[in-house]
């Protein structure tokens, strides 16, 4: 069975690759991190549609993959359309910030998004909040220098940011007028989300879309009759930057990176 492709800017998608990896334990992965050219939230859609192209078109070539999952809400809003045009029988799961399960979440009706500059101004954000809003107030909080500092493991500035960011996010609690419920609409966030914590007051919900995404792939992957009926895994980890890094950032990222007998094999692709 070929592998499923997912992708992101850098590492932040490996937060949706261990939800991938616990919900569908015997399918072949190939993450492609395009570290030398992330950021991509700040630096707008014809760049990141060009970024999300030839990734795009790498894993198909290389890889035959018989899915892809973009695990990063910028790409998915920038670019998943021309994605979708141009590989017309690929199956391609994207991400979107879950507004839709918080607002029906929260009890105060007050939330706050936090994710790129990039995906925040999108339209498409712009529609889901139309869509799924109704009466609460959405906040939305672009989270500037966030993922350049977790893809540099800075936690000096992981430190200082999410501090920043999580007091433009608040008031927190649950009187009304304050923020119970908080998205990370960004894959890169749940990575540092014990920092966020430590500026939230106990109960604060936060809410990301890795495991959602996982079983929308699984219902994608069964009705195609696609799923892997046998196999224990496999992961391969690919980047357009130093290698070095990216496998030492999924050790330090995923839960169990070498689970299932699996093997990281680092391979570079311009
Ligand atoms: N992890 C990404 C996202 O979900 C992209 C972050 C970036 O490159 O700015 O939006």
């Amino acid at each position: 069975m070929s592998p499923i492709g997912v992708f992101d800017s850098g590492v932040g998608g490996l937060s949706v690759l261990a939800a991938l990896r616990a919900e569908l334990p015997r399918e072949r992965f190939v993450y492609f991190a395009d570290t030398a050219f992330a950021p991509y939230g700040e630096r707008g859609d014809a760049y990141v549609i060009e970024r999300s192209r030839k990734v795009t078109g790498q894993l198909v070539a290389e890889h035959g993959i018989k899915a892809l999952v973009v695990a990063c809400n910028t790409a998915t809003t920038a670019a998943i359309h021309m994605l979708r045009a141009e590989h017309p029988v690929l199956p391609i799961v994207g991400l979107e910030p879950a507004l839709k399960p918080a607002v029906a979440a929260s009890r105060t009706g007050h939330i706050s998004v936090m994710a790129t500059r990039g995906t925040l101004a999108s339209a498409k954000y712009a529609a889901l909040r139309d869509s799924f809003a109704g009466p609460a107030s959405v906040r939305a909080v672009p989270c500037d220098g966030l993922v350049k500092a977790i893809e540099g493991f800075d936690t000096e500035a992981i430190a200082a940011l999410c501090a920043r960011y999580m007091a433009e996010a608040g008031p927190f609690g649950n009187a009304s007028g304050e923020v119970d419920t908080v998205v990370l609409g960004c894959t890169h966030y749940p990575l540092v989300k014990n920092e966020l914590q430590r500026h939230a007051p106990p109960g604060l919900r936060f809410i990301d879309t890795g495991a959602a995404v996982a079983q929308q792939t699984r219902r994608v992957l069964a009705s195609l009759d696609r799923l892997a009926d046998s196999g224990d895994g496999g992961l391969l980890l690919q980047g357009s930057g130093e290698l070095a890094v990216l496998e030492a950032a999924a050790a330090h990222w995923l839960p169990q990176p070498r689970q299932n007998g699996t093997t990281a094999t680092a391979a570079n692709v311009a």
